[in-house]
């Protein structure tokens, strides 16, 4: 666990400006700064960053957050990652138990340095290798691609790596999974005899490999374990390569096999490739779509890749977005990308990748299939399996949700409002109208005080969050989010917390109620930027206004039980003096503030 605190001091030290400047090229406009949404692909520059928020917004996508939310979003860290990865950018030690953050900093560089040196040596022993060198010949590979990729081969010996590490024992070769150390306490190379390819992160680094048997044999593929370098859910074979590609191509095709990305590369096809073993991962997804906004699936055939495009699909929910298309391309039955490209050349290849099966069809075609749709029972199926794929669809695919939520509904012959419904998406009120639930689940607004004055609070806080500790904690209104959210930031302060923006509170909210509500104003929230010189008198002015709505409030209380007759006299003497109070704090608002 890393501490809260250390998290707010970071963002507190970073300047989110810098840290995207690392990535984008900003150009400043106004107080703010903006450049091409690197989340979507546009010609507009919508992504803006706040120095002042210490929070980027993209007007186009709706992508937004903090500096670290920047980093889990464009490297496609997790938190903690990208918590350490700001950390070592600004030169701060990530507290954290026993272990220091440098010492895993040097080891992932000695790592590199092992698994490089090992790629090297692979590679020269294919030079020597007649038998493997064959093998790739009668597989159709050409040298040019093979060195491309930098194939190479792992000798037929228990420990042919002893040539590169002279220190064999060195533990750092077991992390690296270089090597398997045996109940005995023997150790050996855990690849021999089998085609080596080296796989890539996305600076170009070595970090795994995947070793094919030459000819048949069991397994046919042996890839490196997980270790600090390598998460196979996250990295994608071919990826360093193919990113230039991907863009110039428009689409990434993402394929099986080892064998398919370089064939496929070979007759042509540079932008494709391949996921680990894995079935494709929401990582891998949006690693594609930051190069590219159409991604396209690629599946054998059989029963099998029918299995794997599901999977896909599944996982491809949480990524959605109304941007991008993901696609699905089954290969004629007996092929993989490696033999059709080879058999029915570059143009058939492009031609399948083009006219491959939007996701939304792929998704309703299943289903649909799944459930025979002429009798009532099929069609109440039909919703019931959709059910848990449609409510995953987030907001930034809301079009393409309702456009399959009218689909359904066109399917299972109910109303569109039926389907939301029985998807759980709709909520009916007390009066009978349906709203939608979607967006906003603000209850109706009893009014307190006038809407304005709590965000406007909210937002000036947001700029200036010092102003927190000025607030009258048991004025502000709780029966709003905004309200809600201005009361915790409050809390905060008064606890003495430090809060610097924005930015830094939307992580100390991250995966509360809070943080909900600040990622759902954060449009409007970057758009306001009060000019300094405006901030106390508007903030001295919206207090008043505060004020003087609480006390409207008591006044009108107290007006009642007089109306009853039932105010006694120190009641009578605190409405009077009430009254006067509200009138002087009107006389200030309706000054001139020029
Ligand atoms: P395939 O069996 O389809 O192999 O596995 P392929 O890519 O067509 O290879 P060739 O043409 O026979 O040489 C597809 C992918 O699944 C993973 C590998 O990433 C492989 O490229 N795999 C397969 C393994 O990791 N281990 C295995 O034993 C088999
Ligand atoms: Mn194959």
């Amino acid at each position: 666990m890393i501490p809260q605190s250390f998290i707010q001091d970071l963002l507190a030290r970073v300047d989110i400006v810098d840290v995207i400047e690392r990535y984008l090229p900003l150009k400043k406009g106004g107080v703010n700064y903006f450049a091409n949404c690197p989340f979507h692909s546009e010609k507009s520059a919508s992504f803006s960053v706040s120095p002042s928020k210490q929070f980027y917004h993209c007007f186009g996508c709706g992508a937004h957050g903090s500096a670290i939310g920047f980093l889990m979003q464009y490297n496609g860290l997790t938190y903690v990652e990208a918590i350490r990865e700001l950390a070592r950018e600004a030169g701060i030690q990530v507290p954290e138990d026993g272990r220091s953050a440098s010492r895993t900093d040097d080891n992932i560089e000695r790592l590199v340095e092992i698994m490089t040196a090992a790629s090297k040596f692979y590679r020269e022993t294919l030079e020597h290798a007649p038998g493997a060198a064959a093998y790739l010949r009668k597989r159709g590979l050409s040298p040019e691609v093979a060195a491309r990729f930098g194939i190479g081969f792992a000798p037929d010996a228990q420990t042919s790596l002893q040539r590169v590490f002279p220190d064999y024992r060195d533990k750092l070769l077991n992390s690296a999974g270089l090597v398997i150390d045996n109940d005995q306490g023997r150790r050996y190379d855990r690849f021999r005899n089998r085609i080596m390819f080296p796989i890539h992160d996305r600076r170009g680094r070595v970090i795994a490999f995947g070793g094919r048997i030459l000819e048949n044999g069991e397994p046919k593929y042996l890839n490196s374990p997980e270790t600090p370098l390598f998460e196979k859910g996250r990295e994608l074979y071919g990826f360093f390569l193919a990113q230039k590609a991907i863009r110039a191509a428009g689409f990434a095709l993402v394929v099986e096999g080892y064998m398919d990305v370089v064939a496929l590369a070979q007759f042509g096809m540079e932008n494709a490739v391949a996921t680990l073993g894995t079935a494709t991962t929401p990582h891998h997804i949006q690693t594609l779509l930051r190069q590219t906004n159409r991604v396209v699936f690629c599946f054998d055939g059989d029963e099998a890749g029918r299995h794997a495009a599901w999977r896909a699909l599944e996982n491809a929910l949480d990524v959605l977005r109304d941007d991008v298309t993901l696609a699905f391309l089954f290969l004629p039955f007996d092929h993989d990308p490696d033999t059709f490209i080879r058999e029915k050349g570059l143009d058939a290849m492009r031609e399948a990748a083009t006219n491959a099966t939007p996701l939304a069809s792929f998704l309703l075609d299943t289903l649909k299939q799944r459930c025979d749709t002429t009798s009532a029972e099929g069609r109440a199926r039909l919703i019931f399996e959709a059910r848990p794929l449609i409510t995953r669809i987030p907001e930034a695919a809301s079009i393409l949700r309702l456009q399959l939520i009218k689909t359904l509904a066109s399917a299972s012959r109910m109303t569109q409002d039926e389907v939301e419904q029985a998807l759980g998406f709709a909520r009916r009120t007390d009066a009978g109208v349906t709203h939608s639930a979607y967006g906003s689940r603000q209850p109706p607004l009893t009014r307190r005080s006038p809407p304005s004055t709590t965000s406007t609070l909210l937002r000036l806080v947001l700029q200036h969050p010092a102003l927190a500790a000025r607030l009258p904690i048991n004025l502000i209104p709780d029966n709003t989010d905004e309200g809600r959210a201005l009361i915790a930031i409050i809390d905060l302060v008064e606890l003495g917390e430090s809060v610097t923006g924005l930015g830094a509170l939307s992580e100390r909210f991250r995966d509360t109620p809070h943080g909900d509500t600040l990622n759902r104003i954060a449009t409007n929230l970057i758009e306001t930027e009060f000019d300094p010189s405006a901030i106390e008198p508007l903030f001295e002015d919206t207090l008043r206004k505060l004020k003087a709505s609480a006390i409207a409030q008591e006044i009108s209380e107290l007006g009642e039980h007089m109306r009853a007759g039932t105010l006694s006299s120190s009641g009578q003497r605190h409405l009077a003096d009430l009254l006067k109070e509200k009138n002087t704090l009107l006389s200030f608002t309706k000054a001139p503030d020029s």
